[in-house]
C-alpha cells in the first residue's frame, strides 16, 4: 500500500519547495506530504548553491518524511539512481551522475535533505534533470549537466517511480542501503580534495562508513571520515 505522495501540492511556480514543504511540516502536514513544482524561482542546492531548472525541465520535488531514518540522504540518493536506470552513479553524498561513452560523468540529479531533528521531521529535496535541454542552462553548468532527456509531461510518471522507489528504499535494512548504495559510488579509489575550515585537503575515496560519512585515505595511509553537513569537496571534483 502506499505510504508517501499524499497529499500532494503542486505549484506552477514557487520560491523551493523545499521552503514550502518546511512550511507544511511545520504546520503539522501528514509523513509523505509531496510538494512539487513547474519552476521554483529561488531552488536551493547543498552548500548554499543555487539550483537552477527552467520552467517545465525538471522533476522537482519535496517530500515529507516524520521520524526519518539516519541514513536518509543515502536511501534518497539510492531511490533517484534507481529510476534513472542502471548506468546512474551516485557522487558522495548524494548527487546523481550519469555518463555516455567517452565523455565525463555529469550531473543529471541533485538531493537536499534538510530536517528539523527536534521536531523529528525532515525534507528530502529531489532536482531531476528529467526534460532539460542542455542548451538552456549557463556555459558553466552545461558541461557539468546530464539529462534523462525525456519529454515534459513524462515527469508526472517519473514521479510515480520516484515515490515507489523511496518507499521500497525505505524498507530496506541498513547493510542493504549501505551494500546498493557502494554498488553505485562513483568516488572510490578517486583522487578527492576538500576544504576543512581554510586549508584544502586530498587524499582517495575509500567507501563509506556505517553511519554514511566518506571515508577518504590521506598520504601519510591514515583514514578520515568525512561529514555530508561540515565538508565542501572542492569544485574540481564538484
Ligand atoms: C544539490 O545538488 O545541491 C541539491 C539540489 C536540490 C534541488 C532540489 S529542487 C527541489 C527542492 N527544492 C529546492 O529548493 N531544492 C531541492
Amino acid at each position: 500500500m502506499r505510504s508517501l505522495g499524499s497529499p500532494h501540492l503542486h505549484l506552477s511556480s514557487v520560491d523551493s519547495t523545499n521552503n514550502r514543504a518546511r512550511q507544511l511540516a511545520g504546520a503539522g502536514a501528514p509523513h509523505g506530504t509531496i510538494v512539487t513544482a513547474d519552476f521554483q524561482s529561488s531552488g536551493r542546492g547543498r552548500q548554499g548553491r543555487d539550483w537552477i531548472a527552467p520552467p517545465g525541465s525538471s522533476l522537482l520535488v519535496s517530500l515529507l518524511l516524520r521520524q526519518p531514518p539516519e541514513l536518509l540522504p543515502l536511501i534518497a540518493a539510492i531511490s533517484v539512481a534507481e529510476i534513472c536506470g542502471p548506468a546512474a552513479r551516485i557522487k558522495w553524498p548524494n548527487d546523481i551522475l550519469l555518463g555516455e561513452p567517452g565523455k565525463p560523468q555529469a550531473k543529471v540529479a541533485g538531493i537536499l535533505c534538510e530536517g528539523r531533528p527536534q521536531e523529528d521531521w525532515a525534507i528530502v529535496g529531489v532536482g531531476l534533470n528529467a526534460a532539460l535541454d542542455l542548451d538552456q542552462l549557463p556555459d558553466e553548468l552545461r558541461s557539468r549537466s546530464a539529462t534523462l532527456g525525456l519529454e515534459s509531461d513524462q515527469r508526472a510518471q517519473l514521479l510515480e517511480a520516484l515515490v515507489s522507489s523511496i518507499e521500497s528504499t525505505l524498507r530496506l535494512p541498513n547493510d542493504q542501503v549501505l551494500a546498493a548504495w557502494k554498488l553505485r559510488d562513483a568516488l572510490t579509489g578517486q583522487e578527492i580534495g576538500w576544504l576543512a575550515g581554510d586549508s584544502e585537503q586530498r587524499g582517495t575515496a575509500s567507501g563509506i562508513s556505517e553511519s554514511g560519512g566518506l571515508l577518504v585515505v590521506l598520504e601519510d595511509g591514515s583514514q578520515v571520515e568525512l561529514n555530508a553537513g561540515e565538508v565542501h569537496l572542492a569544485a574540481a571534483e564538484d
